[in-house]
């Protein structure tokens, strides 16, 4: 998601740059250039900031989900072949 459209700054440019030390706008707008045109997005890339409130409730990195889990049919009533996928995939005739 662009966080800046007049220079292009995408949210996962702005949370690198906070993860890499970034602490104020003013570091953000050295670093990226974000908010140095019209202004608009001050706020929104303010929020990435330490103690914003997307510094870490928007952070969804942290959720991992398998995009293609594995292909795996267990017989039925059997454990399932790869136990560390959460859904058992049964066949069913
Ligand atoms: S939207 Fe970021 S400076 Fe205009």
């Amino acid at each position: 998601m662009y966080i800046c459209v007049c220079n292009a700054i995408t949210e996962r440019q702005v949370r690198a740059s906070v993860d890499a030390g970034a602490t104020t706008l003013s570091d953000l707008q050295f670093e990226l250039g974000v908010a140095t045109c019209c202004g608009c997005c001050a706020a929104t890339a303010a929020e990435y900031l330490p103690g914003g409130r997307c510094s870490s409730v928007c952070d969804v990195r942290s959720i991992a989900v398998p995009v293609n889990p594995p292909a795996t049919v267990a017989e039925p009533g059997a454990p399932a072949a790869n136990s560390s996928f959460p859904i058992a995939l049964v066949a069913t005739a």
